[in-house]
């Protein structure tokens, strides 16, 4: 006595959870007693066979893991975006206050050059300045006998600068690079700026140290108006011309301060939202794993349920589906199909003939030969299996597995008689596989056939009844010997 054990089966990725997926458990039978079909002696070890998996676990634990990942990217994206908008506020900030301070010169110079300059009394600390020895009221008395002497723009803000400068905080810096008063001369950083301002250019800002200390650096430039050509004219400005430019530096550390202690907040704050949100999504995969393993759960009961149903009334056909299911595994492996593809293979094998149990049990054990009338009963039974199994939600084609499983590459077949790509291959594997073990087992009306018989049966139908590549897998495997566990 043969005895045919479905032991690629025992390949389940998830076979560790025994308790879930070897119907083994169920309570019908006991652990290692054999169903055996009826009339031929091949049995079949129902220890060694596991359903199908659906990683309902492996699944939950992916999507969690996908979730995270994107969250974390999420977060890092706003969190980084937040730092962008922080650092450039704080620059902001800065620009605003170098430029209000400029502007504000700016202001103070225009009013004065449209005065012509300010008469201030000479002191000593406010000398008549030597650079406008060429203007002819210089200096001037007063009635009263006061020495009043003329002020440049300049020089006034310069003077402001010097006596007054801590009150802004900010250094103002008036330069050219055609001077008046040598003392004006611009730094390595001014004079790149007067350069590129003759080309056009309206304001250049840089951050950067200055004695060690972070500061702003920005430069706008002067250019030639009305009131200037008084004391300018002489260089040769004309009206538009750039006569020179003002820098003004603005100490930034404050700024950096601030903005440093924001950015923390920020990576703080949106830490505990990422940590939140992990929490929460721990939770849900939780309850997600949790309703995957249910539906597996019940998805496994449904499987048990129909197999059952077709033992207790056709030990023959449940015996026929476990050993089509393990060829079809075979070949398929062979063919190199997806896991995926291979497991619902295996699934739709295990329940391919389920539409027997609607045909009546003395047409199915009939020893002689059938009427018209009776084969065209048994002709519908893929019909009647893909109408149960289409009512449930598994994920693989296993109802149009059934449907087609008698279906022929040129038309031949039933019910449809569908042709060639129409047929799935899923329905082109089982149908090879299908038809070896018919021939091979002993039936009611016949003794088992031989090996060579099943060759030559798939070999002549090869690319007129079966698929080509199907076949040429089972040729193969059958000379490796894929049939001996049927005979001693
Ligand atoms: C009352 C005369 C007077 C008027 C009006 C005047 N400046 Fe001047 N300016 C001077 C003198 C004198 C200096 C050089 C001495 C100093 O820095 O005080 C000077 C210096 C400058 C400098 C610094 C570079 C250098 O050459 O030393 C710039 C730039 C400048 N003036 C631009 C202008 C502009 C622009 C105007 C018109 C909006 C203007 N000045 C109007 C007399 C004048």
């Amino acid at each position: 006595m043969a005895i045919f054990l479905l032991s690629n089966w025992k390949r389940s990725i998830l076979n560790n959870r025994k308790s879930q997926l070897w119907w083994l458990d169920s309570n019908q039978t006991k652990p290692n007693q054999t169903v055996s079909d009826k009339p031929g002696g091949i049995h079949v070890k129902r220890s060694d066979a596991t359903l199908p998996t659906l990683d309902a676990e492996k699944r939950a634990n992916r999507y969690s893991w996908i979730f995270a990942g994107v969250w974390t990217v999420v977060i890092a994206m706003l969190l980084y975006w937040n730092i962008q908008m922080i650092r450039e506020h704080t620059r902001n900030l800065a620009i605003n206050k170098a430029r209000a301070n400029f502007n504000k010169d700016q202001a103070f110079r225009f009013w004065a050059s449209k005065h012509g300059g300010v008469y201030v009394p000479a002191t000593e600390h406010t000398p008549p300045s030597p650079y406008l020895e060429h203007i002819p009221d210089r200096d001037i008395e007063t009635p009263s006998g006061k020495q009043l002497t003329l002020m440049n723009p300049a020089y006034m803000i310069r003077q402001l600068n010097e006596d007054f400068g801590e009150l802004f905080g900010v250094h103002g810096h008036i330069t050219s690079l055609l001077l008046h008063r040598p003392e004006n001369m611009p730094d390595e950083w001014e004079r790149a700026a007067l350069l590129q301002f003759e080309q056009g250019i309206k304001e250049i800002s840089e951050f950067t140290t200055l004695d060690g200390q972070p500061y702003l650096r920005l430069m706008q430039p002067m250019y030639t108006s009305e009131g200037c050509l008084k004391c300018h004219s002489y260089q040769g400005y004309k009206i538009g011309d750039v006569r020179g430019g003002v820098s003004v530096s603005v100490p930034i550390q404050n700024y950096l301060n601030e903005e440093r202690r924001q950015t923390q907040v920020n990576i703080r704050s949106f830490g505990v939202v990422w940590l939140l949100g992990l929490l929460g999504l721990y939770g849900g995969s939780r309850r997600l794993r949790a309703s995957e393993l249910k539906r597996e759960k019940i998805l496994v009961q449904t499987i048990e349920m129909i197999i059952a149903t077709v033992e207790k009334r056709d030990p023959y056909t449940a015996g026929h589906q476990f050993k089509v299911a393990a060829l079809v595994e075979s070949i398929a492996h062979d063919m190199r199909l997806p896991a995926q593809q291979i497991e619902g293979l295996r699934f739709g094998a295990t329940i391919h003939d389920i539409g027997k149990i609607f045909v009546p049990s003395l047409i199915l054990n009939q020893t002689g030969k059938l009427t018209e009338a009776e084969f065209q009963k048994i002709k519908i039974h893929p019909k009647s299996g893909y109408d149960v199994v289409n009512k449930m939600d598994f994920p693989w084609p296993a109802a149009q597995m059934i449907y087609q499983h008698h279906e022929r590459l040129d038309g031949s077949g039933y019910p449809c008689g569908i042709k060639g790509d129409e047929i799935l291959l899923e329905a082109k594997i089982l149908a090879v596989a299908d038809v070896i073990d018919a021939m091979i087992s002993d039936r009611p009306y016949r003794k088992g056939l031989t090996v060579e018989d099943v060759l030559q049966e798939i070999t002549q139908g090869r690319g007129k009844l079966y698929d080509e590549v199907v076949v040429d897998a089972a040729v193969r495997l059958i000379k490796l010997g894929l049939l001996d566990r049927y005979f001693d």
